[in-house]
């Protein structure tokens, strides 16, 4: 589907033509796929199927697209019943390619690709990058890790197909990474933020200024960051550092992508991706600008079709800006991963905000959940930035008072020498859930 490229980063149009198509225009694509993918999923998929029979609703019941409210979603527990190939709407024999996300317990849930589907998937990924001001020609060093994970692949796919040359480097071998990084001067890096983070301090430890590093292009997602930490790797690796997000269940990387010229949320690509908002309480489908729960129905996935698919991340939808599509928020977190802290709902992001505004702190941080009798209690521990000279007892004082001034709970803090946190190679693992003895340990 990509047409002629425009060379002009932020000329406007982007790398395909529907990226400038009117919303009335993108609109009645929309509706028109809606209809193939519906009838494809119903009659291929038992699943969908039962589903859709139980809640009394037919494909051809939806003839616009708020009627998609009506259908029944479709959660990762489904996924999981449906385990490994039950999902699946085409022959095994049509798979080209499996992924598979690890869940935090049980079965990993596992996603299917035709090759049309790995084509569209890497002209998105590719329409990310460049909207993320990659350009064909560009050497882009891929550190998502390679494997199951489909960040690896995908952007690895997706660079190949925009003309860039590219760089397989996956997850670790941070030494090798940053030799690799000095000696072929790539321009653009596909890598979670805390794991680039952990690639710039190994390059402070060899003696290279990060900011005269080759780089001027980071595309980071797989985990939720701040604009915090935006600012932080920006102004420390000299590059323009974006926003991509995207999930497994949907596709992999390159669902919505931030776009360069604004840095204000990713734009989902709705050509392929219908993005819904609902109450993550009951379900309810809430208008744009108002805060929930993503859900996504797939328009054109021929192996894995989702149908109001309930991604568990928090956000808003948001008009489009740098496009005519909606953007998404930053996501703030998962549902999942929302800890209750007496009564407070707290994202490690908004810890990692907080971290962020403290003068002699680095963004490498730990949070353990405790208890205290019946209460719940958190604890964080934080690295001095190698540079600080303030007392660690000043530095904890002021973290514990913004987090409470601005997340509203108590925190006892830690501030632990540089280099002493365990280092993320992919995903970060930011909290840990001190065991219970009443044996619940989740909120
Ligand atoms: O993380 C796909 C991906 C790879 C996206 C590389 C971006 C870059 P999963 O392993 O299935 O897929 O995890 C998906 O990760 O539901 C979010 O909770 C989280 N996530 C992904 N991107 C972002 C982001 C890949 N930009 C889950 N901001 C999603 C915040 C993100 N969270």
């Amino acid at each position: 589907m990509a047409g002629e490229q425009p060379t002009e980063p932020g000329a406007g149009t982007g790398y395909d033509p529907i990226e400038s198509a009117s919303v009335d225009e993108l609109r009645a694509l929309q509706l028109e796929r809606l209809a193939w993918s519906l009838r494809h999923a119903y009659d291929n998929v038992a699943h969908y199927r039962s589903a859709f029979d139980a809640a009394g609703v037919a494909p051809d019941d939806v003839t616009d697209l708020d009627g998609l409210a009506g259908l029944p979603f479709l959660t990762k527990a489904a996924l999981r019943d449906n385990y490994p190939f039950g999902m699946f709407a085409v022959p095994r024999t049509e798979i080209s390619r499996l992924h598979a996300s690890s869940g935090t317990t049980g079965k990993p849930t596992v996603v299917g690709y035709t090759r049309d589907d790995l084509e569209v998937w890497a002209k998105l990924m590719a329409r990310s990058i460049f909207a993320a001001g990659g350009r064909p020609g560009d050497i882009a060093h891929v550190a998502y890790g390679y494997g199951l994970f489909t960040g690896g692949l995908g952007a690895h796919y997706g660079a190949e197909e925009l003309g860039c040359t590219v760089v397989p480097a996956s997850g670790g071998q941070t030494e090798k990474q940053v030799t690799l990084i000095r000696d072929f001067e790539p321009r653009i890096i596909l890598v979670t933020p805390s794991y680039c983070l952990n690639l710039i301090d190994e390059m402070e430890r060899q003696g290279m200024d990060p900011v005269t590093c080759s780089l001027e292009v980071g595309i980071f997602g797989a985990e939720p960051w701040t604009d915090g930490l935006r600012n932080e790797i920006e102004a420390r690796l000299g590059i323009d550092a974006v926003d991509i997000y995207g999930l497994s269940e949907v596709m992999g990387p390159g669902v919505a992508q931030e776009c360069a010229e604004t840095k204000d949320g990713p734009t989902v690509w709705e050509d392929h991706f219908y993005p819904e908002i609902v109450d993550p309480e009951t379900g309810r489908s809430l208008p744009d600008g108002e805060f929930g729960e993503l859900v996504f129905t797939s328009l054109t996935k021929q192996a894995l079709p989702v149908i109001r698919y309930r991604t568990r991340d928090l956000t808003r939808l948001l008009p489009g800006t740098a496009r005519p599509m909606r953007r998404i928020e930053r996501i703030s977190g998962r549902s999942d991963d929302m800890l209750i802290i007496r009564g407070v709902n707290v994202f490690p992001s908004q810890i990692e905000a907080e971290v962020l505004k403290v003068e002699g702190l680095s963004p490498h941080f730990h949070i353990e959940v405790g208890r205290s009798g019946n209460m719940k209690t958190l604890s964080l521990r934080v690295e001095a930035d190698p540079a600080n000279t303030r007392p660690a007892a000043d530095l904890a004082a002021d973290v514990a008072h913004h987090v409470k001034g601005n997340v509203g709970v108590s925190v006892a803090v830690e501030v632990t020498e540089p280099g002493s946190l365990p280092r993320s190679e992919g995903k970060a693992q930011r909290v840990t859930h001190a065991p219970d003895p009443g044996g619940e340990q989740r909120p």
